[in-house]
């Protein structure tokens, strides 16, 4: 009997790219136990690792919108350290208060980089064609 594999198979830089996925950081830029800081868009991003898999979330905390970027992974928790709520790194939801979870994004791996689907800011609508002011057409 075969034992299943430890996590899906990984895709090419190009296809993730291809489906929107952004670079993030190199997997061994993640320490074991403290979130990695990453900016996306101009939005902090925290990749964390647990187990086999990194897991991309929102850098501030809903409580006092801190950075958690020198927070604390325990297993699948997120501790804030400017208050210590724990969050719950594959949800977002907090654990320690009824306060906002932090948002999550779906991430991927390949060739030893972290890339993070994160939402891109709405297309712009081309602007509809303005009359000159005083033209009489
Ligand atoms: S700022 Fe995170 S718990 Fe207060």
């Amino acid at each position: 009997m075969t034992s299943p594999p430890l996590s899906a198979p990984l895709e090419s830089v190009q296809a993730l790219l291809d489906k929107g996925f952004t670079l993030a950081c190199r997997t061994s830029d993640v320490p074991a136990m403290m979130p990695r800081r990453v900016l996306i868009q101009g939005y902090g991003l925290l990749i964390c690792r647990h187990r086999m898999r990194f897991l991309a979330l929102d850098e501030l905390c809903p409580h006092r919108q801190k950075s958690m970027m020198n927070g604390l992974v325990m297993g699948s928790e997120l501790i804030c350290p400017h208050h210590q709520y724990h969050f719950d790194i594959t949800t977002g939801r907090c654990l320690s208060h009824p306060c906002a979870a932090l948002s999550t994004y779906e991430t991927a791996v390949a060739e030893g980089a972290v890339f993070v689907l994160f939402p891109r800011p709405p297309a712009q609508t081309e602007a509809p064609p303005q009359t000159p002011l005083g033209s009489d057409d």
